[in-house]
């Protein structure tokens, strides 16, 4: 399948390309700005490998090569590939051992970049939305910004209006466990003791569920929201997840932090079968 990813840079989004390409579908990783959004935001270093591998020359004069430096760095400084320093500095490393095979540091560099980076665009202006989505059969938003209120009302909008004008059929959303209901008709967010910042972020969230709800039949749709609480950002996961309805899913003590990585293979899940239309799911381990 095609499918556009926006905030494809972030914990989720760069999960959820690495799932994605690792199972064989086509993906437009959609960043703000490629140019200085940099390897530096990817944090799985196959991606990294397999791409740079199979991507342009450049000033790399044996690809496989440097896809065995990259992944011989990477092997070594799990989790490091976050920061385009640390990716520049992997690289640099790893080609001080093997300069023949590397012409020009930049260029290997910018041919990694490139083939991580994606397309540019924003999620909440809705020509970029559409111009970006085109072609595709699935989107999914992962975009998050902390502090703007205004940014999931925002994005929703424009990808109600994008998408449907790209004919692309379905948005999988990634929501947030305090939108989720400890009892029927009591979310999280409004607990009288609920901290007041988590509550404005929360209610972003909410604001994009309504968006979607009053959209109509224009787009399929899904929010899928994780527990109600940090998630593991490093690990591989476990492999397995659950899904529930609009209220928090019960866990036992004890049950482990649950994974980007799951989460992303939730979203892949949903996407090659989808199961749940126009509906909030919540997801967890
Ligand atoms: N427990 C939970 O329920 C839970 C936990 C974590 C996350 N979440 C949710 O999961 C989603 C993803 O979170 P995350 O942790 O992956 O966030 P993240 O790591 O902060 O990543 C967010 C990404 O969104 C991108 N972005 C920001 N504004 C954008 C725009 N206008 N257009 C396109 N991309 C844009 C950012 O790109 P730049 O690099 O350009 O800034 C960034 O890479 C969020 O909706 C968040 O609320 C829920």
């Amino acid at each position: 399948m095609r499918i556009v990813v926006f905030g494809a840079a972030g914990r989720a989004g760069s999960r959820v390309v690495a799932e994605a390409r690792a199972r064989g579908h086509e993906v437009t990783a959609v960043v703000r700005n490629p140019a200085a959004g940099t390897p530096g935001d990817v944090t799985d270093r196959g991606e990294v490998t397999a791409d740079s591998a199979a991507g342009t020359a450049g000033g790399v004069t044996d690809l496989d090569e440097v896809a065995a430096v990259v992944r011989d760095s990477a092997a070594g400084t799990a989790g490091d590939v976050t920061g385009p320093d640390q990716v520049t500095a992997v690289v640099r490393d790893s080609a001080v051992g093997t300069a023949d095979d590397v012409t020009g540091l930049d260029e290997v560099i910018a041919v990694v970049g490139d083939s991580v980076v994606g397309t540019a665009g924003d999620v909440t202006d809705s020509d970029s939305v559409a111009a970006v989505a085109a072609g595709h059969d699935v989107a999914v938003n992962a975009a998050a910004q902390v502090g703007v209120p205004d940014f999931y009302p925002a994005a929703t909008k424009a990808l109600l209006d994008g998408l449907p004008r790209a004919g692309v059929p379905r948005l999988i959303a990634i929501g947030i466990g305090s939108m989720l209901e400890s009892a029927p008709g009591a979310p999280l967010y409004a607990a009288p003791d609920f901290p007041p910042g988590a509550r404005e972020f929360t209610l972003g969230h909410v604001a994009e569920l309504a968006a979607l709800q009053s959209a109509g039949d224009t787009l399929d749709w899904l929010v899928l929201a994780p527990p109600p609480t940090m998630l593991d950002a490093t690990g591989p996961g476990t492999g397995r997840y659950r899904l529930g309805g609009t209220a928090v899913l019960p866990t036992e003590e004890g049950t482990p932090q649950f994974a980007y990585a799951d989460l992303a293979r939730a979203v892949l899940d949903e996407i090659e079968t989808p199961r749940h239309h126009r509906a909030l799911v919540a997801v967890g381990p």
